[in-house]
């Protein structure tokens, strides 16, 4: 099966590790096992497949985090990642149509254009502060549309949609009789209202809905996710899933059901990190004209316009080789022009102020 590069994941391989300043990143200052509450037990526990689509003690935590989903509606795969590929693989066949919002994480087009299907893609545009426009989706989304893909909250952008304007898109797709994927890594991370927006999985019952351990649990390494759906749609991913997954590790199931259990002293941990950034965040544009942007309402990215001429993966290379911050081009994103900014990254203050200095080397236009 050919399939396009991943730019995000091409690009953060290459020149993270040699970064002092890793601004590409997506998560949370992730946790150790030490910083989890648990039992000693588990070194006695036999390293077996254990249960093979996730232990009930792990699916009844995730159920926690739905309105109406039960551990037969739920499915645990290596991460959101492998959850995002399940669910292509089960939905979607050569020919069909494929809404994509983006910008987005790139599974969510590469892998149907790479299935065959001809994919659409629905830009955001920041002059909508990186919501959709209802009527542009309405129209793009026609009868012979079977699949919207979304991601919510957003990377790269850090907006968040409205639970009303979600229900908007939620009754635009249910007319055409669409199924939606919302790919949900960051939900729990809003930072105006409720922590948590509406899921689709709980407004529609061709909503899907993709979770992660490893943004807003900070518990990226566990490389734990899941699918929340109906009932017979989670038993064709199974179907799938024994192609690909078995099981997740027993050990990883484990220390994800911990931190569910434990997920209010994580939100509180984390809200202090990601309040501290966009606050840095904020500061930081307001004194340097060369960038602008979008405070994000929601997880962990900002992207941010450049103000002088210069290709994004230009002036990313440059930039490592300069001061050794690592950004990631928009470029990478479909979104030449702009540049991903995780604000919840350590050393961020120093790093803003050496990419302001660095800046200043490029004339503002
Ligand atoms: C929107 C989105 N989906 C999926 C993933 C993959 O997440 P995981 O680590 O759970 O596989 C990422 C990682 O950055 C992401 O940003």
């Amino acid at each position: 099966m050919k399939i396009a590069d991943f730019k995000i994941e091409e690009w953060m391989n290459k020149y993270s590790a040699g970064a002092e300043y890793d601004l590409t990143t997506t998560c949370i200052a992730p946790l150790s096992i030490n910083d989890l509450p648990y039992s000693k037990e588990i070194f006695n526990v036999k390293l077996g497949y254990g249960d093979i689509e996730g232990s009930n003690r792990l699916k009844n935590n995730i159920k926690t985090l739905y309105k109406n989903q039960e551990p037969e509606n739920i499915t645990v795969t290596h991460g959101a990642i492998g959850a995002n590929q399940l669910v292509f693989l089960s939905l979607l066949e050569a020919g069909d149509e494929v809404v994509s919002v983006v910008p987005t994480y790139q599974q969510h087009y590469s892998i149907p254009e790479s299935l065959g299907c001809k994919v659409k893609l629905y830009f955001l545009k920041e002059e909508n502060n990186w919501l959709p426009d209802m009527e542009e989706l309405d129209r793009m989304i026609t009868a012979k549309t079977k699949l919207l893909c979304l991601n919510n909250p957003n990377n790269p952008t850090g907006s968040v949609i409205p639970d009303n304007k979600l229900k908007e898109i939620v009754q635009i797709t249910q007319n055409k009789n669409v199924w939606i994927l919302s790919d949900e890594v960051y939900r729990g991370l809003n930072l105006m209202g409720k922590p948590y927006s509406e899921s689709v999985a709980d407004l529609y019952e061709k909503g899907i809905s993709v979770g992660s351990m490893s943004k807003t649990y900070s518990l990226p390494g566990l490389r734990v996710g899941w699918i929340t759906g109906r009932v017979d749609l989670i038993n064709e991913i199974n179907h799938q899933r024994q192609y690909n997954t078995i099981s997740v590790s027993i050990l990883d199931d484990y220390f994800a059901s911990i931190a569910l259990e434990n997920r209010e002293r994580i939100a509180e941990r984390n809200f202090k990190i990601i309040r501290s950034g966009i606050n840095i965040l904020r500061n930081w544009l307001a004194e340097t004209p060369q960038f602008s942007g979008i405070i994000p309402t929601g997880g962990t990215t900002a992207l941010l316009k450049y103000h002088f001429d210069i290709p994004s993966r230009d002036f990313c290379r440059k930039l490592l080789q300069s001061e050794k911050v690592a950004l990631l081009p928009g470029e990478t994103l479909e979104m030449e022009g702009y540049v991903r900014l995780g604000f919840c990254a350590e050393n961020l203050e120093p790093a803003l102020q050496k990419i302001k200095c660095f800046a200043g080397n490029f004339r503002y236009s």
